[in-house]
């Protein structure tokens, strides 16, 4: 009976600040093909999803769900190929590519119904992780659904290189926004003038308080903002919420500079609430997840802007199953362009 030396990424131990591989111990086991009962799939993963919302999920609080559980499998989101299945009549095959929820591991059993055929004859399939996957999903149904952007009106967007935020401030630009990009580095904002083509850029690392942020953003914007996508939060949302124009849309996507502590415990920034009074303007949470049966329609509208280039991406390509733990770290330093994945 074929069988396949495993290694998984166990999450052990719940981190009080910036998570890394102190948090996580490595095991390996032994799966075999007699394991993929009827209706199940043998999964090889190719690349892994490393997403911020896997920090969230370590907090000690629930948040949309439970914690996650320690002393089990780290979760993700997997590109990765069938080795073997236990369906004749799926349309599913040995050797296809999926995306799957399995996590980080090297082979997986799992539901045949939980998967999704990507075809790498049409795009690359690292896609389904990035700007066709669900960061793609919270930066169009995000923006489209609770930012409402009209033409001319001004978009700030947060986190803009990433892999959330550089789909937001190209579905604005294509909506016919002036789009100023937020990110913290000059080579990262140089991404977003050059590639994104975004109007402005700022390096907040230049500008390290709200004041300072306030100010940049009054000089280069002296219109006011009409939408602000929210990546980050803390001192940088504090400055934008100054600026708002009326009738000003907020989105909160990610909180990002709060998840390594804040969660546990928040960092108090400035009251500034009463500005959304004055402004008669919204704050709005969005989660992707909301959107999981809305896959379609934004495949169907996004995968032509991402084929005719209209929607350029970058993703930030680490190798090595051992990196994991610490690829995860690197989000929280910036030290990713795009989305961030691992391959095996
Ligand atoms: N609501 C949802 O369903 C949903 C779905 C996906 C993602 N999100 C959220 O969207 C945000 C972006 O996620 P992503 O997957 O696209 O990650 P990403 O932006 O590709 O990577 C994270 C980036 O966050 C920035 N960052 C880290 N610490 C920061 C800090 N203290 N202050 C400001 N920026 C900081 C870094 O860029 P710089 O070099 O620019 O600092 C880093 O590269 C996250 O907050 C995430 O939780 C929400």
């Amino acid at each position: 009976m074929t069988q396949f030396r495993n290694k998984q990424w166990i999450y052990t131990k719940r981190p009080e600040k910036v998570v890394n591989q102190s948090h996580y111990t490595l095991e390996e086991n032994v799966i075999s093909i007699s394991e993929v009962k009827p209706g199940k799939a043998l999964l090889k993963s190719v690349y892994f999803s490393i997403d911020p919302y896997m920090r969230i999920q370590q907090s000690k609080h629930n948040t949309w769900e439970e914690p996650h559980p320690l002393d089990t499998v780290q979760g993700g989101a997997v590109v990765a190929q069938i080795v073997a299945i236990n369906d004749n009549s799926s349309s599913l095959k040995k050797g296809d590519w999926v995306l799957s929820y399995t996590g980080w591991q090297e082979y997986a059993i799992t539901e045949i119904s939980n998967l999704r055929l990507l075809d790498p004859t049409k795009i690359s399939v690292t896609t389904a992780l990035g700007v066709l996957g669900m960061p793609a999903r919270i930066a169009y149904f995000g923006l489209l659904e609770a930012g409402l952007p009209k033409e001319g009106e001004t978009v700030v967007v947060s986190g803009a290189s990433g892999a959330v935020g550089q789909i937001v401030a190209q579905i604005a630009q294509i909506k016919g926004c002036k789009v100023i990009g937020i990110a913290g580095s000059d080579e990262k904002t140089k991404f977003l003038k050059e590639i994104i083509g975004v109007s402005e850029v700022i390096n907040y690392k230049k500008h390290s308080s709200a004041k300072e942020m306030y100010q940049e953003l009054k000089r280069i914007s002296p219109e006011g903002i009409d939408i602000y996508y929210d990546n980050v939060g803390g001192y940088i949302t504090d400055a934008v919420f100054e600026h708002i124009n009326i009738n000003a849309r907020i989105i909160i996507c990610g909180q990002i500079s709060q998840y390594s502590g804040g969660l546990d415990t928040p960092e108090m920034g400035p009251r500034f609430l009463h500005k959304i009074l004055y402004k008669r303007a919204t704050i709005q949470g969005v989660l992707a997840r909301d959107y999981n049966q809305r896959m379609d329609e934004l495949l169907s509208e996004m995968t032509p802007w991402v084929q005719d280039g209209l929607i350029k991406y970058k993703e930030t390509i680490i190798k090595g199953f051992d990196q994991l733990p610490e690829a995860l770290n690197m989000l929280f330093f910036g030290k990713n362009m795009g989305k961030l994945i691992v391959k095996i």
